[in-house]
């Protein structure tokens, strides 16, 4: 087998009976990055992680590690280590047996065994625990001991299914930073799948959004946040979720409007919108509560007219939900901004910050 650790799925799908649990599925990745598959429950990234572990087989479409295709060798033989969500430790075994696992498979010498265990017990700082059986432990400290059977092979990929789903919030920010730290030191190549859209933020470089088994877009965690394919993708990752207006386009030679049930929303200059072609007869706007400007005094004049609805203060900031007639638009303002709930204030979209999505098929369009 080659060493190129670069992972490919080349139209991948899998039925489950009636089920369509992939659909042609097409995923590069390359070796040594850290990235994401994000989607909501049930789309499909547990089988992905199966086919790729070679503990699923596809029905169709091809899996590939370098130039070397995988699709249906048998998992022991690809060099690649998974880490579940319920850790799955062997419960008679210790922490040290349980890490030693793989290696004594293997048949590798004793005093290699022990260096090895003893090696990434200390990078996951379980050292002291080794002689615990999994009972003896908790939550943290098993899904350590899994990371660590998981390390100890050395494998080319490392494969995590929602591994830090059974921890609570502050110990799942933890692992999720340490975790961080490893991939840093090692450069493995590395899939890690959650349905956290803030873990998949935070985690990786990279993210694969997916749903109903497809991939619905691929790209850094800064072109998935500022340029959402779809809807779907706009309104599934960040939070809070980015506010959607549904309406008509009317470009003027100066200005873009969104024209709403009595609503008539400036959106700037229509070259800055990117659009090419003719737009479709009706549009969604999106825009994320940080491009919302809001200006609480009673003789401004900017923007558009809106009434406070809610607040909701977080500490660092105020989310605020504004209502324009019959639609909804969150801002993100300063918790110092006097506000209160029924005020009327004026809103406007910041420059260049409004997104465009046909209403219809929820796709992108312009810039
Ligand atoms: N062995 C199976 N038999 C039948 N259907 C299955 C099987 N495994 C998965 N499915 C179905 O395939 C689809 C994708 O499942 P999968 O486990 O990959 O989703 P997931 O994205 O990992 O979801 P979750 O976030 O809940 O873990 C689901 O509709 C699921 O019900
Ligand atoms: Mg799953």
């Amino acid at each position: 087998m080659t060493e190129d650790a670069s992972l490919h799925l080349e139209g991948v799908s899998r039925h489950y009976g009636r089920v369509r649990a992939l659909d042609e599925l097409s995923l590069s990745i390359p070796a040594g990055a850290f990235v994401t598959l994000l989607g909501p429950s049930g789309c499909g990234k547990s089988t992905t992680l199966n086919i790729v572990a070679g503990l699923d087989t596809p029905d169709t479409g091809v899996v590939r590690l370098g130039e070397t295709e995988i699709t249906r060798m048998p998992p022991n033989e690809r060099r690649m280590a998974m880490v579940f969500q319920n850790y799955a430790l062997y419960p008679h075994m210790t922490a040290f047996d349980n890490i030693a696992f793989s290696l004594r498979l293997l048949r590798r010498p004793s005093d290699e065994v022990r260096t090895r265990v003893r090696a990434v017990a200390e990078m996951l700082d379980i050292g002291h625990l080794l002689e615990r059986k999994p009972g003896q432990l908790s939550g943290g400290q098993q899904q350590r001991v899994a990371l660590g059977r998981a390390l100890v092979k050395q494998p080319l990929v490392f494969l995590l299914d929602e591994p830090f789903s059974n921890l609570d919030a502050a110990l799942r920010a933890r692992m999720r930073t340490e975790v961080k730290h490893l991939h840093l030191a090692l450069g493995t190549t590395s899939v890690f799948v959650t349905h956290d859209q803030e873990e998949a933020m935070t985690l990786s470089d990279v993210v694969a959004v997916m749903r109903d088994g497809k991939l619905v877009q691929f790209g850094t965690t800064t072109e998935i946040y500022r340029r959402p394919a779809t809807t779907y993708v706009a309104t599934f990752v960040g939070k809070p979720r980015m506010s959607l207006v549904e309406g008509a386009l009317r470009l003027g030679a100066e200005a873009a409007t969104l024209v709403a049930d009595g609503l008539e929303l400036p959106l700037g200059a229509p070259g800055a919108l990117g659009l090419t072609g003719t737009p479709p007869t009706l549009v969604a706007l999106g825009v994320r509560a940080e491009d919302v400007r809001v200006d609480p005094s009673a003789d401004a004049t900017d923007g558009i007219a809106a009434t406070v609805a809610l607040l909701e203060p977080i500490g660092s900031d105020t989310f605020v939900e504004l209502s324009l007639g019959p639609s909804t638009v969150v801002a993100r303002v300063s918790p110092d901004m006097p506000l209160a709930i029924g005020q009327p204030v004026r809103m406007a979209i910041a420059p260049g910050r409004a997104h465009l999505f046909d209403a219809a098929s929820g796709v992108r369009i312009g810039a």
